[in-house]
């Protein structure tokens, strides 16, 4: 499964549809696997860049068939774990979607049937509200007393995922609710990463290797559906509260009364929801919250008209999932004409050639546009751009803008072909593009400038060496004075007092606080070394989990180069590690073997003096045992708890399952108790757990 990749055709318009269901069926079975690989089992076998491709083969068949949309379509879950990995939890009433309106003239007939609906007379004016419709993902908090007790994601309206955990560490959801909340009561919003924040998120990914979002939507969703509430706690995802669920007691006879209610709980309400008594004004609201939309922090994608009474709301009701009361006003995707100036190749950390369109700056949605994303070579193809082009681009939610089209009825006749360099365009080593695969990749190593620069960006950024006052700007600075080229090169900037004292802006406390940095630096975990080297597909836990088996680069390098024979014992011996699969050790042979990688590696050996991870103890009480850790400790943080179990030689997972010896239950623990009880897993209090392992 993980070698088979379905193969998209060039020209979708010659599929026919029982081919794109095919085709979207296979795609959806493969988006699943490999989500399954990468957040479920945390063994990608795929790159991310393939992984992406993937996902955007579906959504160009989706954009070409959309009456062949699947249920389980990747697009509705793009950044998904696998179900399973939460409870399930039932919505006592089901979340609806909305229908849509995509023009004024579809307002006008929105209201004129509701009017006819409730039989209102001419004279009758009918109120309305406008909100903004926020890009995210929609959730239902569960408050009984006035404290939060579960929160479930939509699912499928009727069914949602308990990710109360959640829920909890994001700072704009209350726990416990301010003034005179009913009972019960539902509250349901939208889940959103604002455009900044989303823009640092995949920065930080970037430098630490981890998943690039194609928008802050899907970072939003990959965000909450984290196995490990920690994660989620470290992204900066927000909440506007718009509706409600199952409640005791409502507070107003109206949705402009409840959205104040909601505000006198203590929620946020988004500030440009307004009160309309027409559907006129429901239009001015439109292009009001239209013209406000460049300058929000966060993505809207259209807005939402709701009839304001709720004796309305209930004779109204609703057709298949979606309320008669209520209607999504879209925004058109933004698009613009423009002209291809050029198609640069930038060449990542892992060699991947990337191909980036530049254009004739144009204003699309009060942003100008000079660049847009080309994806891959097979991407180009199925556009026929070639430079020269008028191309039609579009921002749609998404933050890097797209071409959608060529305008070959404009283009000039002799106007050539566009081919995909075979060569990378910086070092001229071959670049290869291995079967199945939708990446071009340079073949030059750490001898490849920019892989050399993109891999000493890595090699310092946080999670690596982590050397302070020597960020990307100081390393670009370093490499284009030739200072730098190999990882080890770093060490000897210690050398160059003299040098560094002559650059702008260096004076002698700077010069002295980087090299005493540097030097701080030679000892350094074997963990974040291994990290820093910038492998493909190893991320922190992976590199963690080689330092932890190998015990120093050395023996790390021989194993993988060993086990380039797969029927060797170093092979076996790879595949054995919990969590390592046949991809990632592919990357690791291919990395270990490469000369210039050999050599950098051995030079870089001369300057640090990695430290091994402490070795767990072979005979403690939870050595060799799989722990689970739900609910508030209170008397360490869970960051600690996990990592004095694997002190101890526990492993600890995020989910219980069949293979779990202790779940440790601190306050507040949910569904994850219940599971465990339910599957005679032993549960242990926070006080049992510390005198287990004191
Ligand atoms: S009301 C029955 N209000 O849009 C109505 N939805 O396409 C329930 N959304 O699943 C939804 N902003 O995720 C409502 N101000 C807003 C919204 C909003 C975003 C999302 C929500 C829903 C989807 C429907």
């Amino acid at each position: 499964m993980s070698e088979t990749y379905p193969s998209i055709p060039a020209d979708l318009d010659a599929v026919t549809d029982d081919e794109a269901a095919k085709l979207l069926a296979a795609l959806a079975a493969a988006i699943a696997y490999h989500d399954n690989a990468y957040h479920g089992a945390d063994t990608p076998e795929i790159s991310d860049a393939d992984y992406d491709a993937l996902v955007r083969a579906n959504q160009a068949v989706e954009a070409r068939f959309p009456n062949l949309r699947r249920s389980d379509s990747p697009s509705m879950r793009v950044g998904a774990a696998p179900s399973g990995q939460f409870a399930k939890i039932k919505h006592i009433v089901p979340m609806l979607s909305l229908s849509n309106a995509f023009s004024e003239d579809d307002v006008f007939e929105f209201s004129a049937r509701i009017r006819r609906f409730l039989a209102l007379d001419d004279a009758k004016p009918i109120a309305f509200t406008a909100e903004p419709k926020i890009d995210g993902l929609s959730i239902s908090l569960r408050y009984e007393h006035g404290e939060l007790k579960q929160a479930a994601t939509r699912g499928d309206g009727a069914e949602g995922e308990d990710v109360t955990a959640n829920i909890r560490t994001i700072s704009d959801i209350p726990h416990h609710l301010t003034g005179t909340p009913p009972k019960i009561v539902e509250v349901r919003g939208e889940i959103y990463m604002d455009k900044a924040d989303f823009a640092v998120l995949n920065a930080k990914q970037e430098t630490n290797g981890g998943k690039i979002f194609a928008n802050p939507r899907n970072a939003a969703a990959g965000s909450l559906r984290q196995k490990d509430p920690e994660v989620t706690r470290q992204r900066p995802l927000r909440f506007f509260a718009y509706a409600s669920g199952d409640v005791s007691e409502m507070p107003s006879n109206t949705h402009d009364g409840f959205l104040a209610a909601l505000r006198s709980w203590g929620f946020s309400v988004n500030p440009l929801s307004q009160l309309c008594s027409s559907a006129d004004e429901l239009i001015s609201a439109y292009h009001a919250i239209a013209d406000a939309r460049p300058n929000l922090p966060y993505d809207i994608d259209g807005v939402v008209y709701k009839v304001n009474d709720y004796a309305y709301q209930a004779r109204l009701g609703q057709v298949s999932r979606a309320p008669r009361w209520a209607i999504a006003h879209k925004f058109p995707a933004e698009q613009a004409e423009t002209t291809l100036e050029a198609i640069d190749i930038q060449v990542g950390r892992t060699g991947a050639l990337t191909p980036v369109a530049r254009l004739s700056p144009v204003l699309v949605g009060g942003v100008i546009v000079s660049n847009a994303t080309l994806h891959n070579e097979d991407e180009i193809m199925r556009l026929d751009a070639r430079v020269g082009d008028r191309v039609i681009i579009q921002r749609a939610g998404d933050v890097i803008p797209q071409i959608v089209r060529s305008l070959s009825e404009k283009r000039a006749a002799d106007l050539p072909k566009y081919t995909f360099p075979d060569k990378c365009p910086i070092c001229g080593s071959d670049a290869i593009r291995p079967d199945g695969e939708a990446v071009k990749r340079c073949t030059g190593g750490f001898s490849c400038t920019a892989q050399q620069l993109e891999r000493l960006k890595h090699f310092v950024s946080r999670d690596a060496l982590d050397i302070d006052g020597l960020g990307s700007k100081q390393i670009e600075l370093f490499h284009e004075l030739g200072w730098l080229a190999d990882p080890a090169d770093i060490f000897t900037l210690t050398n160059r007092k003299d040098e560094l004292l002559a650059l702008d802006r260096m004076g002698e406390k700077s010069v002295e606080n980087l090299i005493e940095a540097i030097r701080a630096r030679r000892d350094i975990a074997l963990e974040r070394l291994i990290f820093g080297l910038g492998i493909r597909q190893i991320g922190q836990a992976t590199a963690k989990l080689l330092a932890q088996r190998y015990g120093s680069l050395e023996d790390l390098m021989t194993a993988c180069i060993a086990a380039s024979d797969a029927s060797s014992d170093a092979y076996a011996e790879l595949l054995a590690i919990d969590q390592i699969g046949a991809g990632v050790i592919a990357d690791l042979i291919r990395f270990f073997n490469d000369p210039a990688n050999q050599a950098a590696i051995t030079a870089l050996l001369a300057e640090v003096n990695p430290i091994p991870p402490d070795a767990p103890a072979e005979d403690s009480s939870v050595s060799g045992k799989v722990i689970v850790f739900t609910g508030t400790l209170s008397k360490m943080s869970r960051s600690e708890a996990k990592a004095q179990a694997e002190r101890l030689g526990a492993r600890v997972s995020g989910s219980v399952s069949g293979k779990t010896d202790y779940l440790v239950a601190g306050a507040d623990a949910g569904s994850k108790a219940q599971k465990a009880a339910s599957l005679g897993v032993t549960i242990l209090s926070e006080d049992e757990w510390l005198q287990l392992t004191r």
